[in-house]
C-alpha cells in the first residue's frame, strides 16, 4: 500500500514538470486542481483567488461552487484573514462554514502568499470526516508554492 507520503511525492514532481514552460497562473492553477483531484479523489478540489478584496472562484474539479467569498468568512475567507492554513475535521464543528455542497464533510484551505499578500486559496472538500492533517498541509503547501 502506497503511504499518502509517497503519494504526495509523485504528485509533487508531476506538478513540477506540469509547470515547466507555462506561465499563466489560471493554466497552472487548472492542471495543479485537476492533479489533486484525481491522485486522491477528493470531493472537489479548487482555488478561489483574491480579486476585489473578495475570494472569487477559480479553477476547480468538482460540483458547482459558491462564486464569492468575504474576507475572513467561511473556512476560506479565514484562511485568507489568518494567512494560515486551516484544517478543519468536522465541518459542521467550524462556525460560518460555508456549505457549498451538502456532500462536503472535511475540508483544508491553504493560502497562497505572494510579496506578503494573499492572492489566492487552494480549497479542498472531502466527503470523509477527518481526512486532512499535517502531511496534507505540509504538501500542499509545497504545491501551492510551485504556481
Ligand atoms: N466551504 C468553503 C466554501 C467553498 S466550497 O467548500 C468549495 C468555506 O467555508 O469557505
Amino acid at each position: 500500500m502506497i503511504s499518502k507520503k509517497e503519494q504526495y511525492e509523485t504528485l509533487l514532481a508531476q506538478a513540477r514538470s506540469l509547470m515547466e514552460g507555462e506561465d499563466d497562473p489560471i493554466a497552472r492553477m487548472a492542471n495543479l486542481a485537476a492533479l489533486i483531484h484525481t491522485t486522491f479523489g477528493f470531493w472537489w478540489t479548487g482555488f478561489y483567488r483574491v480579486q476585489d478584496e473578495t475570494l472569487l472562484l477559480g479553477p476547480f474539479q468538482g460540483p458547482v461552487a459558491c462564486m464569492r467569498i468575504a474576507y475572513g468568512r467561511g473556512v476560506c475567507g479565514t484562511a485568507w484573514k489568518e494567512r494560515r492554513t486551516v484544517v478543519v475535521p468536522d465541518v459542521e464543528a467550524f462556525p460560518g462554514h460555508i456549505a457549498c455542497s451538502s456532500e462536503s464533510r472535511s475540508e483544508i484551505v491553504v493560502p497562497i502568499i505572494r510579496e506578503g499578500r494573499v492572492t489566492a486559496v487552494l480549497d479542498i472538500d472531502s466527503r470523509d470526516l477527518n481526512t486532512f492533517d499535517a502531511t496534507d498541509a505540509q504538501y500542499l503547501t509545497l504545491l501551492a508554492e510551485l504556481l
